[in-house]
């Protein structure tokens, strides 16, 4: 067939990416039903398998952080409540959970991964009711992702010894877990899947803002019959955490939340011989490329930064863009920002939730203020917030100093700060100049230029040409003020293990 060129249809001007996003585009709310989860005017402490409560005879409200709604009372466990938790699981592994045949282990741990398929809208639900976190994300990351653990590692219950072959693993012990408030589910499934994989018994703390999913926890275990004592979950701030570090009869902490409070506790744990992994804050590098696709790599800065509302210790926070699509690149982010809709968690049409709580958003109010006075560049697309609740618009700020706070500290929300790059090295050496190395993103369709920036960025984790995807068998874990140790994969089994080598 010929073709004639002169004939061909004249392509339409591109449209100016600072158009307006039609507002015909309005979406009507579509709301999760909240019926689905029943949450108790209060709770206790989760300790030998029932709960009871608390010693401290102390509680204090939790919240709903996009409606200010109080949700329930919740126990803040004192010094005589987490000894009894300790007590607990200590006789849970000593006399049941430590003899009991790995294939059993591993059946209890299939158990409590199907319950979770089962439950999950009452568990999504419930995440994003008492997180701020949307639904869908909820939903579609944090309880597959939650139940995958469980299954990853009750597959490896009765193989640690072809995991680890001639060095014959054993369980260690009692494992305190003190989690944060952004995946906090998903976080309790890191922490006590491997540890019962590995033949432990736990003691876990949760955040006190997002103590629900880990107490509606408690019913799965008491459906999966897990034995008394094996998990016991108690509830309280910082206090509570601190008084499970200095447990004496704790052999190892695992900790996730942030650098000040992962420093106060390897001081704490310093000398003791407990065990100790530590996965703490970040301030990733997402680089792009002048080879990238751009559009993708649109998506994945906004990925990258918006989701979970930047709640996220791996967020890539600073924004890497080569010198040559700088403009391009920035003119598409903002137009892909003004389509975000940030609202309501139980809307399945929300892109981003609510702050986790009052203290998170006066932190980012004050980081973004910081990037103004200290000269950087800020856009906000129009965006109509609900009154009550905590809510940050999705940020971003340009013309920013390696220098200023907003390009060295965690903001820990949703705002983004964008530097560029001529060249890889520069890349490189701008990428790694932070206290943090948890995660990194490259963007460019060269798979040598992918390779050799891997090897060369000091970062635990580095997406290529994605972001923030995470999978069971993947080890996660940082670099310098990032922390130590490995969570998910082979790696995540090693912390919970001891070793007669030889
Ligand atoms: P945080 O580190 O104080 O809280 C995390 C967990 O540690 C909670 O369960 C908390 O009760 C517990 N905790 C607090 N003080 C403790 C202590 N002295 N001993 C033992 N446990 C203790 O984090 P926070 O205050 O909620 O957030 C502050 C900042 O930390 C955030 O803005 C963010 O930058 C960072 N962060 C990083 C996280 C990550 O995943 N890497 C998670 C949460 C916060
Ligand atoms: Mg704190």
């Amino acid at each position: 067939m010929k073709t004639d060129l002169k004939a061909a249809p004249k392509v339409p001007a591109r449209k100016k990416d600072a158009a307006a996003i039609p507002a015909a585009w309005d979406y009507a709310a579509a709301p999760e039903s909240k019926d689905i989860v029943k949450i108790a005017d209060h709770y206790g402490l989760f300790i030998g398998g029932k709960f009871v409560e608390p010693l401290s005879k102390q509680r204090y409200t939790t919240i709903d952080p996009a409606t200010e709604e109080p949700l329930s009372e919740i126990a803040q466990a004192g010094k005589a409540d987490v000894a009894k938790a300790v007590r607990s699981a200590r006789d849970a592994y000593t006399s049941r959970w430590s003899k009991l045949r790995p294939s059993e282990r591993a059946k209890y741990l299939y158990r409590i991964a199907r319950i979770l398929q089962e439950r999950s809208r009452e568990f999504a639900v419930l995440e994003s009711r008492n997180g701020g976190k949307p639904i869908r994300e909820s939903r579609d990351v944090d309880l597959p992702l939650a139940a995958a653990h469980f299954f990853y590692y009750a597959g490896w219950a009765d193989k640690l010894e072809y995991a680890f072959p001639n060095r014959t693993p054993k369980p260690i012990g009692v494992a305190g877990q003190i989690i944060p408030w952004n995946f906090p589910l998903l976080m309790l499934a890191w922490k006590i899947a491997p540890a019962l994989a590995a033949g432990n018994t736990v003691v876990l703390k949760p955040a006190e803002t997002t103590p629900l999913t880990a107490l509606l926890f408690c019913d799965v275990l008491r459906q999966a019959e897990l034995p008394p004592g094996v998990v016991n979950i108690i509830t309280g701030d910082g206090r509570t955490g601190a008084e499970l570090v200095s447990s004496p009869d704790v052999n190892k902490i695992a900790f996730t939340g942030s650098t000040e409070v992962g420093k106060a506790i390897q001081r704490a744990v310093a000398g003791t011989g407990k065990r100790l992994t530590l996965e703490l804050g970040g301030k990733a590098a997402n680089i792009v490329f002048d080879d990238a696709p751009l559009d993708q790599a649109v998506e994945g800065i906004v990925n990258g930064i918006y989701f979970n509302q930047g709640h996220v210790c791996c967020a890539g926070s600073r924004l890497f863009v080569q010198e040559s699509i700088y403009d391009a690149i920035i003119s598409k982010l903002k137009r892909r920002m003004r389509t975000l809709r940030v609202g309501d968690p139980l809307d399945k049409n929300t892109d981003v939730g609510a702050i986790n709580s009052k203290a998170q958003l006066e932190k980012i109010a004050g980081l973004v203020q910081s990037g103004i006075d200290e000269g950087a560049e800020i856009y906000q697309p129009p965006c109509k917030l609900p009154e009550r609740g905590y809510w940050f618009v999705p940020t971003v700020f340009t013309n920013v100093a390696q220098s200023y706070r907003i390009a060295q500290e965690e903001i820990f929300g949703p705002v983004l700060s964008v530097l560029t790059f001529r060249t890889p090295d520069e890349a490189v050496e701008k990428a790694n100049n932070t206290p943090y190395g948890l995660s990194a993103g490259v963007w460019t369709e060269k798979g040598s230029r992918i390779l050799s920036m891997a090897q060369r960025l000091k970062a635990g984790v580095v997406w290529a040409n994605t972001y923030n995807r995470f999978d069971p068998a993947s080890p996660f874990g940082g670099y310098k003020e990032s922390g130590f140790g490995r969570e998910g994969g082979l790696h995540g089994l090693e912390p919970y293990l001891a070793f007669d080598e030889g």
